[in-house]
């Protein structure tokens, strides 16, 4: 019976097989267990004989088991090096770079181009509420400039912001002006409700900016928007402004640059004029100084806002404004982040 369990064990294949075969061997119920435990039936001057000889063989096995054990183990490892092994000169699995997104690219370029000229960069909230995203820029409840601006309302008095103005209201309210004039661009996501399509998207970036100061002139927002355009769509662009009217700017005014790629002609992106609206800016209304408490006799100065979709379709040639929040990689690993 001993040989054919030494030959059981050795002829486990698995460590489950040799627990089993252990617990059938050497466990409570087996034979062994038995006769060391009726040793003290015996009679005395057989105790040792059959006790010494119980014990070799309940060692044999015990080492038996171990042995076996140990094989399996070590079997065990080799199976799993040989399957795990690796190759450190086998080439690696290319990781594809992601890049920044264009739209994002070229809210960077236009914040160095007017950190440049010394503005500071401040971006508010996206939520906002009603009375710095309408009330305080001179759009009181029943204005019909609020038709234009129709926005997703989170409740009756707060909204996803409409635009940048909001964090024009807001720097006007805090700023403290005996430590210098205000000089920011408002970079930031925007909402309006409209129906997506080429040219429409009910979310969008703008960047505004304006300028507080005392003596602050139209002479000086007109240089400002010909420098950031220029650095931006290059030196070659004719820049015209015309007459428009905002309700937080007085005078208004819209900027259109000559259309690209049809030699200031015409073509479908200008609608055959040969011109492109790129900008709104006007001098700061006296009710937007004065519903931020400042003193609208000593400081005045300017406001602008631009897309940012609207730049990075027309410097890249892009014809629908659903692709920039589409997410599709081909399309947006053409932008590598290098002019
Ligand atoms: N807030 C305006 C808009 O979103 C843009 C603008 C800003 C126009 C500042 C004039 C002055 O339409």
């Amino acid at each position: 019976i001993n040989d054919q369990n030494l030959a059981k064990i050795q002829q486990a294949t698995n460590l489950k097989e040799l627990n089993e075969i252990r617990v059938g061997v050497l466990g409570k119920k087996s034979p062994i267990t038995n006769v060391l435990r009726g040793m003290k039936d015996l009679k005395k001057e057989d105790r040792p004989v059959v006790g010494q000889f119980a014990n070799e063989i309940r060692d044999g096995l015990v080492t038996a088991i171990d042995n076996q054990k140990a094989a399996l183990e070590q079997k065990r490892l080799d199976q799993k090096l040989a399957h795990e092994k690796l190759d450190v000169t086998l080439p690696g699995t290319p990781v594809v770079d992601g890049t920044p997104h264009v739209l994002m690219q070229v809210m960077e370029d236009l914040e160095d181009v007017f950190m440049g000229m010394g503005f500071q960069i401040v971006r508010g909230y996206e939520v906002e509420d009603e009375h710095h995203n309408f009330e305080m820029l001179n759009m009181p409840k029943d204005h019909p400039a609020r038709d234009m601006q129709d926005t997703f309302y989170i409740t009756q008095d707060v909204l996803m912001r409409t635009h940048m103005s909001p964090n024009e209201a807001r720097e006007l309210e805090e700023h403290d002006f005996s430590e210098g004039p205000i000089k920011m661009i408002g970079p930031g996501k925007v909402y309006r409700r409209d129906t997506d399509d080429a040219t429409h998207s009910h979310q969008f970036f703008q960047m505004e900016g304006q300028v507080i100061d005392k003596h602050i002139t139209m002479a000086d927002l007109k240089g400002t928007l010909e420098y950031a355009i220029h650095s931006f769509f290059g030196a070659d662009r004719e820049i015209r402004f015309r007459p428009s009217y905002f309700p937080f700017t007085e005078p208004s005014i819209e900027v259109d640059i000559s259309c690209f790629n049809c030699n200031g002609k015409g073509c479908a992106v200008c609608k055959y004029t040969g011109w492109i609206e790129v900008l709104g800016a006007g001098m700061t209304h006296p009710n937007v100084l004065k519903a931020a408490h400042v003193d609208a006799d000593v400081y005045g100065g300017f406001a602008f806002g631009l897309g940012i979709d609207r730049f990075a379709m027309l410097k890249y040639g892009i014809t629908d404004i659903r692709q920039f929040y589409q997410n599709d990689i081909r399309f947006l690993s053409q932008f590598n982040g290098e002019d």
